[in-house]
């Protein structure tokens, strides 16, 4: 299903959404744009792990609300399979089905954070509830997820944007904007924000290699919303640092541990790396449910290994390296806590030492 007249949706796009029916989740194609704006319907569970372990839909916060979907749309399915399941029957598969989901992507906690919230819905009603009940519940619960996020988003970029000044320039990484979550978005959230108040925030978007959601995304979304974005390749914002042009560095994150650590998008280090050589606050943005309790240190988290074919031919017009070189094509890196300034979240801003701040988030 293809629409191109919904200018406004691309802004604060409803990029995940259940359909009329209740019967599948819809998203938006994230892989074909900026070219073309796809919807696409997911019904069955291999074309839900397809569009996340393909990126159709991506961004930690937009992984976890299309996964309460999933599991919602998936629950009803076998709740209406014939005969009946019983209870234990019912929860069981449903068990299966979110572990499949589960093993689609390793890093953005998100995914598992969601799936595990409608389990645990699914888990403490299986012996008193009606499955119909049962299923009803998880779809309340998957439509909490999904406006919790649009709350905390808007809180989020609120917060990010008390720590910028009008006419300030901001470095930004991968694609943390309204694609990536539900509105405004985490480490672009503040930058929307700061449009819509008249701020007039110079924005530079890394390409963000392999799969370029900085120049595919970012830059697209930005721009649609009339920011003053230019778009850089990733080696080249050390020089616009040094030239005095980024004032503040705001990126997402997929995982924080408990010490401040933050997995982010592949590159996002390099970036904290650089600017705390020229002296740029480096800011983390993103929702305490990308803060994973069960994690002390960023050696914690697992790192996505992707496709070889992602650095050697895609994007390309024909190959750009051998077809037999060996690659190393890590998703995503963690930045050390020592690099970053503040973590910006939907309760308030977290300052070092993060241990402190960030666990009393939860107290
Ligand atoms: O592999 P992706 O595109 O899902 O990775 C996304 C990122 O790393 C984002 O910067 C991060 O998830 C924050 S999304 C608000």
């Amino acid at each position: 299903m293809t629409d191109t007249t919904a200018a406004e949706d691309v802004i604060f796009p409803r990029n995940v959404r259940l359909s009329e029916d209740g019967d599948a989740v819809v998203i938006i194609d994230q892989t074909q744009l900026p070219g073309r704006l796809v919807y696409e319907e997911l019904r069955t569970p291999e074309a839900m792990y397809d569009a996340i372990k393909k990126l159709k839909v991506r961004g930690a916060p937009a992984i976890g609300i299309a996964a309460g979907y999933c599991a919602y749309v998936l629950a009803r399915q076998i709740a209406a399979r014939t005969p009946e399941p019983t209870g234990d029957e019912f929860l069981a598969e449903f068990e299966r089905q979110c572990a499949y989901l589960n093993s689609s992507r390793p890093t953005a906690v998100n995914l598992s954070w969601a799936l595990n919230r409608l389990l645990g819905v699914a888990k403490a009603n299986a012996a008193s509830a009606s499955l119909p009940r049962i299923v009803e519940l998880l779809g309340a619960e998957a439509r909490a997820i999904h406006e919790e996020d649009i709350r905390m988003c808007t809180a989020i970029s609120e917060y990010g944007l008390s720590l910028l000044h009008p006419g300030d320039g901001v470095l930004t990484h991968c694609n943390a904007g309204p694609l990536a979550t539900s509105k405004y978005g985490t480490g672009q959230g503040p930058l929307f924000l700061a449009q819509e108040r008249g701020f007039g925030l110079h924005v530079f978007a890394d390409e963000t290699r392999p799969l370029l959601q900085g120049a595919r995304l970012t830059s697209y979304e930005l721009s649609r919303a009339g920011v003053d974005v230019t778009l850089i390749c990733d080696n080249m914002a050390s020089i616009v640092m040094k030239n005095g042009w980024v004032q503040a560095c705001m990126v997402g994150c997929d995982r924080v541990a408990m010490n401040g650590d933050a997995a982010n998008k592949i590159g996002t280090s390099g970036v904290a790396i650089l600017a705390a050589h020229y002296g740029i606050p480096f800011y983390v943005l993103g929702p305490t449910s990308t803060i994973d309790r069960a994690c002390p240190t960023g050696d914690d988290i697992t790192i996505e290994l992707r496709d070889p074919a992602e650095i050697r031919e895609m994007w390309y017009a024909e190959p750009m390296a051998p077809a037999d070189v060996k690659t190393y094509n890590p998703s995503f890196d963690v930045t050390d806590h020592e690099l970053i300034t503040a973590i910006v979240t939907e309760k308030g801003i977290c300052r070092p030492p993060y241990t402190e701040s960030l666990a009393a988030l939860f107290a």
